[in-house]
């Protein structure tokens, strides 16, 4: 048994520069344990809602509020418990905020407190996170997707869809993942320059979209991964994120750039001909998170073909994850801590998506910071799939180097999970 002894909250800052919560939990053992918040852009309403003050200081978004009931209220309630009971006090978490949305003393001062509690039951136990989570299961690493063009609600609109992203599928471990989708980056950056439209990059690194259509931007992605010398389909294929909760609700959907509107059965019809014409193997949120009729349709319409992924839509909740499962609706669900609020019902949101045959991909927010603990949630849970952003920015590759020193390091997982994407 190691106890609680102390519990230290601070603001801190996130990659854009928003204030965050951070979280430090020391055992009486010494033990050190640190969690921090993320923040998402294009969040999902079923969320957990974060804490943030209000008013005009940082645009409304500090999170003093937060960090005050952290020492106030919620580390008064953790001090002197076992920090191995993680179900106990997300339990007690829970009971504390007591809102089912986890607006009073918010899911940012809830998921930091959390986290740092399990960073600091595994450093108790003189234990990588990854290994502290497996236990004794054999876990591998995930399959890495990694962002190249960033849109949506991370590049003011610029394009419609969020995420344009690779999946190495010819890679055979972690890094070697990191060096192929480092040339189809970099070989992207190059094309993007040639044709005079290289602008910086957006919230998750990838390139600025400065592109004339959504179509453009799959077209050159195509071209980098061939000019960085690999099979498009083979050695890397494509991954979307659409995030179409972004652009459409009750069923229609604006297409910004093409100044078009669209029901939900014409966007279906343009994402399954992009699958015809691209070699896309997995679409997150092709439809709005209230668009349960057109989910359902496209998830069928795709079934053997691609992984269809819930992100906004199941917002790492294990009943809408049975739920979905029962309608058949997606295949695959993003697990985002933040999302769910706590571990414990992170890792329910995971373990009903696993009963349910779904795949599982852990991933970070648009904001993020140097916490890398996504990295050992995916491999030590054994979840199959990894989705970081860009292959830039520290916030970034602090998680994607994170990744490869697990998989060099001893005792490292028992493999890499290059076969985890689903299909059917
Ligand atoms: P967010 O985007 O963190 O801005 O919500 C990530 C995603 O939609 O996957
Ligand atoms: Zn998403």
């Amino acid at each position: 048994m190691s106890r609680i002894k102390q519990v230290h909250a601070r603001r801190i800052w996130d990659s854009r520069g928003r204030p965050t919560v951070e979280v430090d939990v020391i055992t009486e053992s010494g033990a050190l344990g640190r969690g921090i918040a993320p923040a998402g852009a294009s969040r999902g309403t079923r969320e957990a809602i974060e804490r943030r003050d209000g008013g005009t200081r940082f645009g409304g978004l500090d999170v003093m509020l937060a960090v005050r009931g952290i020492q106030t209220e919620i580390a008064p309630a953790l001090l002197g418990l076992d920090v191995i009971e993680q179900e106990k006090i997300d339990t007690l978490l829970i009971a504390l905020d007591g809102t089912a949305d986890k607006s009073r003393l918010g899911g940012n001062a809830l998921i930091a407190t959390s986290l740092a509690v399990l960073h600091a039951a595994a450093a108790d136990a003189h234990l990588p996170l990854w290994r502290y989570l497996a236990k004794d299961a054999v876990v591998q690493l995930p399959l890495p997707q990694i962002q190249i063009f960033g849109g949506g609600a991370h590049a003011d609109r610029r394009v419609d869809i969020q995420d344009f992203m690779v999946i190495a599928t010819g890679a055979r471990s972690f890094a070697q993942a990191m060096e192929m989708t480092a040339e189809v980056y970099r070989h992207a950056g190059l094309l993007m320059k040639q044709r005079g439209s290289s602008q910086g990059i957006a919230d998750e690194g990838g390139w600025w979209p400065a592109f004339k259509h959504n179509e453009e931007a799959l077209d050159v992605l195509v071209m980098s991964i061939e000019s960085a010398g690999f099979v498009p389909g083979q050695d890397v294929s494509i991954a979307l994120d659409i995030a179409a909760s972004e652009f459409g609700h009750g069923g229609r959907y604006t297409l910004g750039l093409e100044k078009k509107e669209l029901d939900s059965d014409a966007l279906i019809e343009k994402l399954l001909k992009w699958l015809d014409k691209y070699p896309i193997v997995s679409i997150e949120d092709p439809v709005a998170e209230d668009d349960r009729k057109g989910m359902i349709a496209f998830t069928k319409a795709v079934a053997g073909r691609v992984q269809v992924v819930g992100d906004d839509y199941l917002v790492t909740n294990a009943k809408l994850v049975q739920e979905a499962a029962q309608q058949k609706a997606c295949n695959a669900v993003l697990i985002k801590p933040n999302q769910a609020g706590t571990i414990t019902e992170t890792y329910a949101a995971l373990k009903a998506a696993q009963q349910a045959g779904y795949a599982t991909i852990v991933s970070a927010r648009s904001g993020e910071t140097e916490d890398v603990a996504i990295v050992h949630l995916a491999t030590g849970w054994n979840a199959g799939q990894l989705k970081v952003g860009s292959f830039a920015r520290s916030e970034r590759m602090a998680k994607w180097n994170e990744g490869i020193r697990v998989e060099t390091t001893e005792p490292h997982p028992a493999g890499y999970c290059w076969q985890a994407l689903k299909r059917d």
